[in-house]
């Protein structure tokens, strides 16, 4: 869709003008108040426009907004600092990225110009950002880069997400079968330098898919076993939205890597990171041309220090955990009997609310989607058949409470 001169893409079509933001709640352009329950997909966890975030961007913007890459502001080694505290110890070597996509390619770049191999693991339904094969594509001294680490189709491997349902009684089975399979696909291919993933979860775009307790656990015993860099993708995950800090703290698995984005900065500003080890950041730095003109601007470092700062405070992941039980459980129990829906199920307060194919025709989503919007709150159009429930978790209970309302309403109306 273009609208006023803007190309939008897909799921876009619904959409509205944003006149205001504030907490939990949006305004559209005649007025109208929305509870949200996007969060923007993840990124406004902190809620929309916080206050001592927006202050302390402020204070930066009068002492130095912009700063080359060859060099740095204090302001970033700070930010770099503090982050590496709420990390496990090894995963202490940062670049500066611009988004999650761009933290992503620098991952991939990363991991195969460490093992010298070229193979990538990935999970079917999984998102991790918009930007493919971009080095092929890009200024001539860097095809050699290219050739060394970048992305062609042919090298992925894509496996089944081993999905658990809530009605699932067999999850032990499930993870035993996916170790099998992954195992499987490790032994037979000896050219594997990866395996990104999310942590025990698919929080990007049409899944809010859930895998069985121990996913992480035994993709990286695996990973060890065949020395096989895993590469932990927590654009989504990151800054309290499954109920702990950080995703790899729900397993205490220590990844390799560590992809950052979205809540980093609560929507303030355009961000991302990649994080790694000293060891793997030393071996790789010359191949894989860590730079980005805009990564890390000091007014986004003056928002995610302070971002980090409320989450580390507030302890904002013990709300998200105990709201996302409870937000969890009235969905689950209230459309249980409901002939649309095949399963409910989330961690944290990113929850999944899966319409049966067969009952829903396409435009369906989008009609419920106008509906629940004309009554006051703003979900997030997944795909066809998924909703992706992600509040701010820092929603009130009446608020969050209204909004499960609506939602049920809508999902009645169209029953
Ligand atoms: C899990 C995950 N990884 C990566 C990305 C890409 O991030 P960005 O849109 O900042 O490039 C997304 C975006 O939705 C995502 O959900």
């Amino acid at each position: 869709m273009i609208k006023n001169k803007i190309i939008y893409n897909n799921f876009s079509d619904y959409q509205f003008k944003v006149a205001k933001a504030k907490g939990s709640f949006l305004w559209d352009d005649q007025g109208k108040k929305l509870i949200d329950f996007t969060s923007g997909w993840n990124v406004t966890n902190l809620g929309w426009n916080h206050p001592e975030i927006t202050q302390e961007m402020i204070k930066q913007i009068k002492t130095n907004t912009y700063i080359p890459q060859w060099t740095a502001d204090p302001i970033q080694e700070r930010y770099a600092e503090e982050l590496s505290k709420a990390l496990p110890k090894r995963l202490n070597c940062f670049t500066r990225e611009t988004g999650g996509a761009s933290a992503n390619i620098m991952a991939l770049k990363t991991a195969r110009a460490y093992t010298g191999k070229r193979k990538v693991i990935s999970f079917k339904d999984a998102f991790h950002g918009s930007l493919y094969s971009l080095l092929e594509l890009g200024y001539s001294p860097e095809y050699t880069v290219a050739k060394a680490v970048s992305l062609n189709f042919q090298d992925n491997i894509h496996l089944n997400y081993p999905r658990v349902k809530s009605i699932d009684k067999n999850e032990k089975q499930i993870l035993v079968s996916f170790e099998q399979s992954l195992e499987k696909v490790l032994k037979e291919n000896n050219d594997i330098a990866t395996i990104v993933c999310e942590a025990g979860i698919i929080t990007g775009w049409g899944s809010t898919f859930i895998a069985p307790k121990g996913f992480l656990t035994v993709i990286r015993r695996l990973t060890k076993k065949y020395g096989v860099v895993l590469i932990l993708d927590e654009v989504g995950t990151g800054f309290s939205r499954c109920g702990k800090l950080f995703g790899l703290d729900i397993e205490n698995v220590i990844p390799d890597i560590i992809t950052f984005a979205k809540a980093m900065v609560n929507g303030a500003s355009a961000i991302g990171a990649m994080v790694t080890t000293k060891e793997i950041a030393k071996e790789t730095i010359n191949k894989s041309n860590p730079q980005a003109t805009f990564g890390w601007m000091p007014d986004a470092c003056a928002a995610a220090l302070k971002t980090l700062e409320i989450h580390k405070r507030d302890r904002v992941w013990e709300k998200a955990k105990k709201d996302g039980k409870y937000l969890l459980k009235v969905l689950q129990s209230e459309l249980k009997n409901n002939h649309l829906i095949e399963d409910i199920n989330g961690i944290g307060m990113e929850i999944g609310v899966h319409l049966k194919k067969k009952e829903n025709k396409k435009t369906k989503m989008k009609q419920m989607i106008e509906k629940a919007r004309k009554l006051g709150l703003h979900l997030a159009y997944a795909d066809d058949y998924n909703f992706q429930i992600m509040p701010p978790l820092t929603i009130e209970i009446n608020v969050l409470d209204k909004g499960i309302e609506i939602f049920l309403k809508t999902i009645k109306f169209f029953s």
